[in-house]
């Protein structure tokens, strides 16, 4: 019988459960196969494969809605494309064309269709592409061959709560150096981060904040999302640096900010002294939506923003314009849909 009746999907986490079939395609004598949905959610590679030792590999993270009549959608699947394609260039990795992306995603969301969430329960289907090195090597150069395989997986909210603040602390470790691997999406920077997030877990925290590996003065990243702030004049403020991977939410908020919130938007540096500046602060990504920060821990004092239980405003006027353009009441800008 099928696991998905044992599904409670409005108690859902951010967490893996396997469904019917994911899509896998291979990469040899320079191109591309075909590709194809498989059963099995095991891989076997050679134990010489540059994913397993020098980290060549890098993913994606996207997500299905079910909207109110029943359809489902994605949700600007380009930009993952896109994303990827210059993960893969920055690590010496084949890129995706994008019509086998987004045509192999398609493939997926409906071989897998019953593990969509219904509509109202708030829970999606989560889409998580990578790309591995394979093949027999062992100096350290980009592999013989390469695997493109995209899985899913129904999920909830990636920080417990939801919608509801939570507190950061600021991280003395660094996530990724101004000119490094920090604006692609590959599993060493995330690797890098696992220590980080447990010392600021077991400090009570929801996760990390990473500031400047240069000057240790400017916020970078919120754990595996971005960060914004509303300004007390309203402005939707988030940093900008070479070492941030480029959020898709944090663009789209930007734009639903600056067109459906009529705010004005500043892409710069933030210092983490002058936190002050905000009135309300979040973060944001594909997982985590949008996280509402409570505080921010730094040396010792917690700068509280709006408030540590209640979402300001501002926020949750981001939150329901995005989800609803994700989930379809709300008129989405053209191409953001598929
Ligand atoms: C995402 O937001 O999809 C991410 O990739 C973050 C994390 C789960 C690694």
């Amino acid at each position: 019988m099928s696991k998905i009746m044992d599904i409670d999907w409005s108690k859902l986490g951010f967490a893996y459960i396997k469904t019917d079939l994911r899509y896998v395609s291979k990469w040899s004598d320079g191109k591309w196969d075909e590709g194809k949905l498989v059963e099995d959610n095991t891989l076997t590679i050679s134990e010489a494969s540059t994913a397993l030792h020098y980290g060549q590999q890098c993913f994606e993270g996207m997500k299905a809605y079910r909207t109110k009549d029943g359809k489902i959608q994605l949700f600007r699947p380009d930009r993952n494309s896109k994303r990827m394609n210059e993960s893969c260039r920055r690590i010496l990795m084949p890129e995706i064309p994008e019509e086998k992306f987004i045509d192999a995603c398609i493939q997926l969301v409906k071989a897998n269709e019953a593990y969509v969430p219904p509509y109202g329960t708030g829970a999606t289907l989560y889409l998580r592409p990578f790309v591995i090195g394979v093949g027999d090597n062992l100096g350290v150069r980009p592999a013989p061959e390469f695997i493109f395989c995209i899985f899913c997986s129904p999920v909830g909210p990636y920080f417990k709560g939801g919608m509801a603040p939570v507190n950061f602390t600021i991280s003395d470790y660094d996530r990724a150096a101004p000119y490094g691997t920090g604006a692609a999406k590959v599993g060493g920077n995330y690797a890098g981060s696992l220590m980080p997030h447990k010392m600021a877990v077991d400090k009570g925290f929801a996760d990390c904040i990473y500031l400047d590996p240069a000057t240790h003065t400017k916020i970078e990243e919120v754990g595996a999302a971005n960060f914004f702030g509303i300004t007390k004049d309203n402005k939707f403020v988030t940093p900008k640096s070479p070492s941030i991977l480029p959020s898709i939410t944090k663009y789209s908020l930007m734009h639903v900010a600056k067109e459906y919130l009529g705010l004005e938007v500043e892409e710069r540096d933030v210092l983490v002294d002058k936190l002050d500046e905000f009135k309300e602060a979040g973060a944001c990504g594909t997982a985590a939506v949008i996280t509402p920060i409570g505080g921010i821990e730094y040396k010792g004092n917690l700068h509280v923003f709006h408030s540590e239980t209640e979402v300001g405003p501002v926020t949750k006027k981001l939150y329901e314009t995005l989800c609803g353009i994700q989930f379809g009441d709300v008129e989405a800008p053209e191409g953001w849909i598929v």
